[in-house]
């Protein structure tokens, strides 16, 4: 069987540098799972049917730069509540974390749903003051007009979502390894994923 890597955590946690160095360096698949939601969400703000778009969704088709902005975030937060779009995309990612080199696939309900039964199982947070933060800085980077306190409350409006909804809410797997984040650099967060990974190869 292949080795798969769960990686589930909230929005602007590391989840995402932490799972792409991941796989970069065990040589498997990366899967941002939060794409499918984006790509459904955007395609229901063009009038589309949720459904019909995740039963057909194409991984080769997540590359538009749309799928990265915040009305695609918050798009997908909404269809993300929707337990039949939730079971439409079921399939895709576990073919995805069948694939023959392994896979990392990284969302919120990786460890709990997609695949309960993956070799390593990590759960990345950081406190929402910091996640808020590094939003902030990416934001003003790109040059976007922004203040900290409008993405700090967009940061808990997107946990509460994620959280609190019925279906697959946001939460770490009881097997999963907690990696904080609050105060560490990237290079030390990805260090720390990559031992934890490593120790679970050691003992498979
Ligand atoms: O990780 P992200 O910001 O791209 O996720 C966008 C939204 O999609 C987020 O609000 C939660 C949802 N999501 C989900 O419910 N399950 C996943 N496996 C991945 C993302």
């Amino acid at each position: 069987m292949a080795f798969v890597v769960a990686i589930d955590g909230p929005a602007a946690a590391g989840k995402g540098t932490v799972a792409r160095a991941v796989a970069g360096h065990f040589g498997l698949s990366y899967l941002d799972t939060g794409l499918l939601y984006r790509a459904v969400g955007l395609a229901v703000n063009r009038g589309k049917d949720a459904i019909a778009v995740a039963q057909k969704l194409d991984l080769s088709q997540l590359n538009d730069r749309e799928l990265r902005t915040q009305a695609a975030a918050e798009a997908a937060s909404k269809v993300a509540c929707e337990p039949d779009v939730r079971e439409a995309l079921i399939a895709t990612q576990r073919e995805f974390a069948q694939r023959r080199n392994g896979a990392v696939l990284d969302g919120r309900d990786i460890g709990t749903v997609i695949c309960p039964n993956a070799n390593v199982k990590l759960y990345v947070f950081a406190s929402p003051e910091v996640r808020a933060a590094r939003r902030y800085n990416e934001l003003t980077m790109q040059g976007s007009e922004c203040d900290y306190q409008t993405v700090l409350k967009k940061v808990q409006d997107r946990d509460a979502l994620d959280e609190e909804r019925a279906t697959a809410p946001l939460a770490a797997a009881v097997d999963a390894k907690m990696l904080d984040t609050t105060s560490l650099k990237i290079d030390e967060a990805v260090a720390r994923a990559i031992s934890i990974i490593e120790q679970a190869r050691r003992d498979q």
